[in-house]
């Protein structure tokens, strides 16, 4: 074979410099199997006759200036044939056509040199096999991942015949290439005498599932809802994520929940999913608020002790917020500092937020304790004189009125309405002391004194007796005065009578 070689290295050299031949087309790219025919023409007119020598399809000496190394069916990998000829003078010189037999492969196929499928964030191998390929130097493996070109393989290998090759594509595996398609193209480079497209093979897509971690996909990280009858927690945008497939559960302050139950006023707060698959775990968290409208849940009546600051007496409950006014007569007012007595009465609360508006009526009820409208006081009565003491008080609620005094035989409480009236029939010494009048409600209590004297009948005599003395004496000195002054123009008798009249007189009054 060698020797053939060189041989015809030789012969070329000759040829060059003195065979006037040519060979149409001289280098030539066939596919294995298909027909070919090469001229092989001179000018020269000192031929004897030339011909082709082949493995196959030579022919015999023929005369120029064409002769056609014609075959069918290229069955030989390297044919090398030779076109000879031989001059007049007997010298022979040859000349070789470049042939390319080519075989696009049998079949291209992509597998996995592991079992088992991907796993994100590992390394994991593809084989493209390409089955009876030729000639392998001008195989180019073109890997696919998708539409990408991601890899370029060509083989170093002289090798003529039909081989089977292979490439392997090392794969940084990632989430997003799940469902991609992988695949390999085997194409024969033949350059410019090649076919005009790259005779090629592409093997059958290889889909790619690549196992990775759970996660929550487009989950909001708060959302505000309007309570309602239709929003549960499975209705959020959140998309589980992850292969094989999560399982997701839900939770809200640490409990299981089911995610289809619509959600309540008092269901706002944290919900954080748990999202598992066999390579793990994850858990994403979404701040809910559960909005709505105004309501009430005060009482209708209210008590309220007077000058109590309380100001959240009735508030109503909403979200956001509700605003609340106060309305008392149709008038809006400000609830005051301290409740006054005169705040009693109906009230309209009215409340609204962005979601709407409620109404609601109460009464207020201001209590205070109570307050006498007299004062304490010191009374005189009379010996024997009827007394009547009466106390009464104002207040909220109405007090329970009572006295506190020395009974006697001829003293009585009576009730007069909210009044407690002592009567005392015709007074004695016995009766004088003090009166506790004690006024008390839930409130409160108040103590109102009354100090009674009895004066004696004497001062009732006295006064009239002393006048009726100093009146005697009077009319007695007058007496006296005119009598000297008659005696004076008589000269009479003494007389002492008027003395011992008056003496008499002083007596009896006493005794009176
Ligand atoms: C070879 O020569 C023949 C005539 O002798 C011609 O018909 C044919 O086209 C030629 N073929 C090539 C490839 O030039
Ligand atoms: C691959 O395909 C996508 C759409 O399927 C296209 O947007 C993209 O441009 C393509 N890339 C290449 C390199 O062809
Ligand atoms: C091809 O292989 C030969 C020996 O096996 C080596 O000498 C040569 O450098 C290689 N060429 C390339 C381009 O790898
Ligand atoms: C190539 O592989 C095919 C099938 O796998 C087999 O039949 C054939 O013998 C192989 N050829 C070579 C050269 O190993
Ligand atoms: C085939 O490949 C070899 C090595 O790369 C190259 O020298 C040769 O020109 C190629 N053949 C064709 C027909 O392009
Ligand atoms: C593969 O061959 C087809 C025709 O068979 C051609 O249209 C395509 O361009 C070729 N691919 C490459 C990469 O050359
Ligand atoms: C969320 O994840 C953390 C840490 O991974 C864990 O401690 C916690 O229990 C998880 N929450 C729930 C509700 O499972
Ligand atoms: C209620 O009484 C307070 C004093 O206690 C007084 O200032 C206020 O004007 C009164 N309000 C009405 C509506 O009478
Ligand atoms: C209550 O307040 C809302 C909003 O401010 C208002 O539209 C409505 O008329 C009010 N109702 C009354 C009775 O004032
Ligand atoms: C009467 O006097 C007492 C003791 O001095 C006092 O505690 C009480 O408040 C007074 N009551 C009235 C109504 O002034
Ligand atoms: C007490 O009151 C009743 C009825 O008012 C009366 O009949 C009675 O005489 C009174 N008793 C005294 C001791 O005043």
């Amino acid at each position: 074979m060698l020797l053939v070689w060189m041989l015809g290295f030789l012969m070329l050299i000759f040829s060059v410099c003195g065979c006037p031949f040519t060979l149409t087309p001289s280098e030539m790219v066939v596919r294995f199997g298909d027909p070919v025919s090469i001229n092989c023409s001179t000018s020269a007119t000192d031929v004897e006759g030339m011909g082709w020598e082949a493995p196959f399809g030579g022919t015999g000496f023929e005369s120029p200036p064409v002769v056609t190394w014609r075959v069918d069916k290229v069955e030989e990998w390297t044919p090398n044939p030779f076109c000879y000829v031989t001059l007049d003078d007997g010298f022979q010189c040859t000349l070789s056509p470049v042939i390319t037999v080519y075989k696009t492969p049998d079949f291209v196929s992509v597998s996995d040199t592991v079992r088992g499928p991907m796993v994100e964030g590992r390394e994991h191998d593809l084989k493209c096999d390409v089955i009876n390929v030729a000639p392998v130097q001008n195989l180019t493996v073109t890997w696919y991942r998708g539409n990408e070109t991601v890899l370029t393989e060509t083989f170093n290998d002289s090798t003529m015949t039909p081989v089977n090759t292979s490439s392997t594509l090392r794969i940084s595996t990632q989430r997003d290439y799940n469902g991609l398609t992988f695949r390999c193209e085997a194409a024969l480079h033949l350059g410019p005498k090649g076919p005009q497209f790259l005779p090629n093979v592409s093997s059958p897509p290889y889909t790619a599932v690549v196992l990775y971690k759970p996660s929550m996909k487009a989950c909001p990280d708060h959302v505000t809802v309007i309570e309602s009858a239709v929003f549960s927690i499975g209705m959020l945008s959140c998309q589980p994520d992850g292969k094989p497939s999560p399982t997701v559960q839900w939770f809200y302050e640490e409990k299981l929940i089911n995610p289809s139950k619509p959600l309540t006023r008092t269901d706002s707060g944290k919900y954080t999913a748990v999202v598992e698959n066999s390579l793990g775990r994850s858990n994403t968290s979404v701040h809910i608020t559960v909005e709505f409208s105004p309501s009430f849940t005060c009482k209708e009546h209210y008590e309220i002790t007077v000058n109590d600051k309380q100001q959240s007496i009735c508030e109503p409950v909403g979200l956001p917020t509700p605003t609340l006014t106060w309305f008392k007569d149709g008038k809006q007012v400000v609830s005051p500092q301290r409740w006054k007595k005169n705040d009693s009465g109906k009230y309209l609360l009215n409340a609204s937020n962005t979601h709407g508006t409620a109404e609601h009526i109460l009464y207020l009820d201001i209590l205070y304790a109570p307050e006498f409208k007299e004062g304490n006081e010191s009374k005189e009565v009379l010996q024997g004189e009827d007394v009547t003491l009466s106390c009464s008080a104002d207040s909220n609620p109405p007090s329970n009125i009572r006295w506190i005094y020395t009974a006697a035989v001829n003293s009585n409480v009576t009730t007069e309405g909210r009044q407690k009236i002592i009567t005392i029939t015709r007074a004695t010494s016995t009766n004088a002391g003090f009166y506790v009048c004690v006024a008390e409600n839930k409130v409160g209590r108040n103590t109102r004194f009354i100090t009674l004297m009895i004066t004696g009948n004497t001062s009732k005599v006295l006064f009239p007796a002393i006048w009726a003395l100093l009146s005697l004496l009077i009319i007695g000195l007058t007496l006296l005065m005119v009598y000297f002054h008659n005696r004076q123009k008589k000269r009479g008798q003494y007389s002492f009578v008027p003395v011992c009249q008056m003496s008499n007189i002083a007596q009896a009054n006493g005794n009176a």
